[in-house]
């Protein structure tokens, strides 16, 4: 994507292609706003062009003098979240104009912003593997018009968010022969030359000498070695410590307990995760939001091997707590847990974990959801924090009768009960929840932690909707940004 110019101006000015709105009132479309009215539109007729103005439907007309495009609005937006979602057809429909002006009711300057939100996000495309190069004209330009003020700051905000997006993006949709675990911590790592922000890659030989075994059991099986990339930032002003964990699998076969033809595609985006929090890391630095982030990316291929785990090995983590592994395809979770563990050890007021983690988190959710789970007062810190970035997540329980599942008889626990799915996604949930320590040595409780299983959020293989594309979604970054600016504007504890 070229950069895209985002302006706002009070009056209307020229562009490519001017967009009005049309909303839907008892199945009657009629034009709202500065489009009621205008000279301009006066010969159109909606019914004659059997234009519904139902929300995110959009049109373009060829006048006398110019083209308009039209886009619906429904019962017209009321939500920012509403006009992210328009601003996203917008984004799509019209995304072949050099300069598009946007000239809809908008009610607030938080309207205003989601929806230039809406159209820099869909904006992406992967091409990196198509030969031939498109010479399709490209979006340069967008100019709302409306009285509501945006600060620069703001701006500069959705300009991040975008381009963070759009990194996230591009790592997920990578194929694996091109992304291997040293790599993708590479590639982060190089991104990451931003002031406050440090970083450091373990290797094999590093996490060895740190009892990192998760990851190393995981690892194991492929000659592309597994690394951990830890980015700390730090800024002086920090009023509160937010730890995140991310499942970085640069394509996981299920390993020796191979997965069939059928659900080993797509598993290039295992890494999803890891590419979220280091991204959404990232992008808390580069915004300079007053709250420090320890971000661990748990790195590994999960191949079948002669070196691979098997079913039936037992691995001992770094704090002590021994694991049998009865089914090498749940390997998420066990290189979640060194990280969990490392970030345990750095006592943050919040612990929040992003991975791709069941299969099963489609079957209870299907293709636009992620699951939450945790503790109550970590949930409600993200379901505000999700419902704010206007992304979709839904509190799942823990229940405790299901960890039950997981007894093993040689070791603590097991990864899997094989042949029970009972509430896969949960049983999962709660095999993490084991290696989240606790608050202080006085105080047994466990640290704050939430975890998002976002195994078919991260990756669209339907239609586009609202702001979201096909392919690599960049879910969750957004939530992530904004829960690190909720947290930087709460007094610390
Ligand atoms: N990476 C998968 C989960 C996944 C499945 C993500 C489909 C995206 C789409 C994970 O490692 C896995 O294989 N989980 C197993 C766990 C089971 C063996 C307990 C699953 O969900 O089948
Ligand atoms: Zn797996
Ligand atoms: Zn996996």
């Amino acid at each position: 994507m070229t950069s895209l110019s985002i302006k706002i101006s009070p009056k209307p000015v020229a562009g490519s292609i001017t967009i009005f709105a049309v909303g839907s009132e008892n199945e009657t479309a009629s034009f709202l706003g500065s489009a009621k009215g205008n000279p301009l539109l006066k010969d159109v007729n909606l019914k004659a062009l059997n234009f519904s103005g139902s929300a995110e439907a959009t049109t373009r007309l060829s006048l006398a003098s110019t083209t308009v495009g039209l886009i619906g609005v429904g019962k017209g937006i009321t939500t920012a979240n509403q006009a992210r979602d328009i601003g996203g057809a917008i984004g799509r429909a019209f995304k072949d104009q050099k300069s598009i002006v946007v000239n809809l009711p908008l009610s607030s300057s938080e309207e205003v912003i989601a929806l230039l939100e809406g159209i820099s996000f869909v904006q992406y495309e992967y091409s990196k593997y198509k030969s031939a190069k498109k010479a399709k004209a490209e979006l340069t330009s967008v100019t709302v018009v409306t009285s509501h003020k945006v600060a620069a700051a703001q701006l500069k905000r959705i300009k991040v968010l975008a381009e963070t997006l759009d990194a996230t993006r591009d790592l997920v949709n990578a194929p694996a022969n091109d992304l291997y675990p040293a790599k993708l911590a590479q590639i982060i790592s190089s991104e990451a030359k931003i002031p406050n922000v440090k970083v450091e890659v373990w290797d094999e030989k590093r996490l060895a000498k740190e009892k990192c075994h998760g990851i190393l059991a995981v690892g194991s099986g492929s000659v592309r070695g597994p690394r951990l990339l830890k980015i700390t930032y730090a800024p002086a002003n920090a009023k509160a410590h937010l730890a995140l964990v991310g499942k970085g699998i640069t394509f996981d076969t299920g390993g020796i307990s191979l997965k069939p033809a059928t659900g080993i595609l797509g598993m290039k985006y295992d890494m999803a995760g890891a590419a979220t929090v280091g991204e959404a890391t990232l992008a808390i630095a580069k915004l300079g939001l007053p709250v420090k982030v320890t971000a661990f990316l748990c790195i590994a291929e999960n191949m079948p091997s002669g070196s691979a785990t098997r079913p039936n090995d037992v691995v001992t983590f770094r704090n002590g707590k021994t694991v049998e592994i009865t089914n090498t395809d749940a390997e998420g979770r066990i290189v979640m847990a060194d990280g969990l563990i490392l970030a345990s050890e750095l006592k943050p007021d919040l612990i929040v974990d992003v991975a791709t983690l069941t299969g099963a988190a489609r079957v209870a959710l299907g293709n636009r959801y992620t699951g939450l789970m945790g503790d109550d007062s970590s949930v409600e810190t993200l379901k505000s924090a999700a419902s704010t970035a206007g992304e979709l997540v839904w509190h799942m329980p823990l229940p405790e009768e299901l960890f039950e599942l997981l007894q093993s008889d040689i070791a603590d626990m097991m990864n899997s009960r094989v042949g029970n799915p009972s509430g896969g996604m949960l049983v999962a949930g709660l095999f993490l929840r084991e290696f989240i320590g606790t608050k202080s040595a006085k105080d047994k409780t466990r640290l704050n932690w939430a975890h998002l299983d976002f195994a078919t959020a991260a990756n669209n293989d339907l239609a586009p909707y609202g702001s979201t594309v096909k392919g690599a979604t960049g879910s969750m970054v957004r939530t992530l940004v904004t829960l690190a600016e909720q947290m930087g504007t709460k007094p610390k504890k």
